[in-house]
């Protein structure tokens, strides 16, 4: 009988430390989506002098080069149809006026059903995107419309051209992305 009740209390132990590891992953995977990366900025530059300019801004993933990868494919598709294209991560020193870009791209992980809130500050300070060809990506497991929907509220004064979702293998898809929005 004791034996049993010891039995019981590692399998208790057991589960307490398992909630509390889960715990901790969660607030860290949400806690790196709504923290500011490191500013660094990268360009593709084009190879004709009057080109198009894109400017892509993500938020990276935290255990996987996912979303880097989703969106440098983007850039690399826009490239390829002649667009100078700026890659950055959102944040304070990423300036506002977007005014020299035709194209924008946003896009985000989701941790549990939500989008970087860097990246939405980001957005909303921008706030007017008038004429300008918007799209937004998500990274994430699920089919749920949800989170996309809330990656574009901040945006005003257009209508967001593309919102798709991205899961591991798509990087095919999303050069093609790139390719079609890059058409001039
Ligand atoms: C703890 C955790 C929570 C997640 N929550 C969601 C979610 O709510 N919706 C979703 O579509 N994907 C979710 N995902 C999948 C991630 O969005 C997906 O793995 C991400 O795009 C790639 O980032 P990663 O390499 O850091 O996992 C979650 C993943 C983890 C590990």
């Amino acid at each position: 009988m004791k034996k049993f009740f010891k039995i019981l209390f590692s399998l208790f132990l057991g589960f307490i430390a398992l909630i509390i590891v889960a715990i901790l992953l969660f607030s860290s995977l949400t806690h790196s989506n709504n923290t500011e990366r490191k500013y660094t900025i990268d360009v593709l530059k084009a190879k004709v002098s009057d080109s198009h300019k894109a400017l892509v801004v993500y938020q990276p993933s935290k255990m996987s080069s996912l979303t880097k990868d989703i969106a440098y494919n983007i850039a690399k598709g826009l490239n390829s149809k002649g667009c100078e294209v700026t890659i950055t991560y959102p944040g304070k020193k990423v300036s506002a006026d977007i005014s020299k870009y035709d194209i924008i791209v946003f896009g985000s992980p989701v941790y549990m059903g939500s989008t970087s809130s860097v990246l939405n500050d980001y957005i909303r300070r921008v706030g007017n995107f008038e004429n300008k060809k918007v799209v937004l990506f998500l990274t994430g497991a699920n089919d749920d419309s949800i989170p996309l929907n809330s990656l574009g509220k901040p945006i005003h004064n257009t209508k967001v051209t593309k919102k798709l979702q991205f899961k591991k293998g798509d990087e095919t898809k999303a050069y093609n992305l790139g390719c079609e929005i890059g058409e001039k």
